[in-house]
């Protein structure tokens, strides 16, 4: 079908190219040559900041790891950095006009401020930035990207990335039963096959909340996230104004999930944006990954941005390596995605986010 999308464009049909597009994208709201057509289609209509938005979601699909990959045979980063180029020319006018009214347009101001970052024009994205400070995904993100700019203390990778090692609190027998319980009992799970994000090629799967749950894996792993997050709460100081400690919560409720990963599947770069501390817990993890210190296969990752170019990054980057019975916590507007797996034995993370509670 990409085909026939690509020769309809072609022949200058680019309104029913677009509707095949659409068409794929309901089947597979991923799938990369689509949004690529799209965006070269939407390109072609004058409509950069569409355009980009679409490019964006190619990349976020597919990160550096399978750049020319694609049916077009092209590196769709690069395309991106060009396209934001393109909306920069474009009168600015044009997104100041309507900038005040809806969270669509609130992400052109993102979009504006991280295309000038990448072409350093860092003092006006800082402007940018300052105004993307409304308290949705948009603010987080906003927060993010300028810290790569001013050196104002929001990200340490090194020190507020926290490890917790389960097998100082449970002896050896007792972690390898609650591991293979929490395997089993998420793959059983009503919810796991219902957020499947499209098997081939992502191998991605995610359950529904299991906070609730009353099965007793699921269970334990909830009270002993809680013992921890309660440890850290009372570590912390306060400090008014940063994303991080300014916001320590009273009260708070654990959002848990398991999250499989297939031979090849990997979690794109991602913030949990309406989460105060966000970690995971690992399960099951595949041995291969382990030992690859090359690729780092199955590695989770922070600091690898996600809009423009993932390889213009500038900025600080952390790997880790994933040990079953080590649990990690970090800040949620902290950015971070898996190095695509290699193994043929699946990695399962306990996902959880804390969200704080009125
Ligand atoms: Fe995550």
């Amino acid at each position: 079908m990409i085909q026939q999308a690509v020769n309809l464009c072609e022949s200058g049909d680019l309104k029913a190219a677009f509707g095949l597009t659409l068409k794929i994208l309901k089947e597979r709201t991923d799938d990369v040559d689509a949004l690529i057509l799209q965006s070269i289609i939407l390109e072609r209509k004058g409509r950069f900041g569409d355009a980009v938005t679409q490019i964006h979601g190619a990349i976020l699909c597919r990160p550096k790891y399978e750049d020319k990959h694609n049916f077009f045979g092209f590196d769709y980063p690069r395309m991106a950095r060009s396209l934001e180029r393109n909306l920069l020319k474009q009168d600015v006018a044009v997104n100041h006009h309507g900038l005040k009214t809806d969270e669509a347009v609130r992400h052109a101001q993102l979009l504006m401020a991280t295309a000038l970052q990448l072409q350093g024009r860092d003092q006006e994205a800082l402007a940018w930035y300052e105004k993307c400070r409304l308290g949705d995904f948009t603010h987080y993100l906003a927060l993010y990207y300028q810290s790569l700019i001013t050196d104002d203390g929001l990200i340490d990778l090194e020190g507020e990335i926290l490890a917790v090692d389960f097998k100082d609190r449970l002896d050896a027998h007792e972690i390898d039963s609650l591991n293979e319980a929490l395997y089993a009992e998420t793959k059983g799970h009503p919810t796991f096959n219902r957020e499947v994000h499209r098997e081939a090629p992502y191998q991605k799967w995610i359950t529904g909340d299991l906070a609730e749950s009353p099965v007793k894996p699921f269970k334990r792993l909830h009270e002993m996230i809680r013992r921890e997050v309660d440890h850290l709460r009372a570590r912390l100081t306060a400090r008014t104004g940063h994303p991080f400690y300014g916001t320590i919560p009273e009260k708070y409720r654990i959002h848990l999930f398991g999250a499989v990963l297939g031979p090849g599947g990997f979690h794109s770069p991602h913030i949990h944006s309406d989460a105060w501390l966000s970690g995971g817990y690992y399960a099951r993890v595949p041995e291969i990954g382990r030992s690859d210190d090359e690729e780092h296969a199955g590695y989770l990752e922070f600091g690898r941005r996600f809009l423009g170019d993932p390889e213009s990054f500038r900025g600080p980057k952390r790997l880790i390596e994933p040990e079953e019975g080590l649990m990690w916590m970090w800040p949620s507007y902290y950015i971070h995605n898996t190095v695509p797996c290699k193994s043929e034995r699946e990695r399962l993370t306990m996902g959880f986010n804390i969200i704080p509670v009125s």
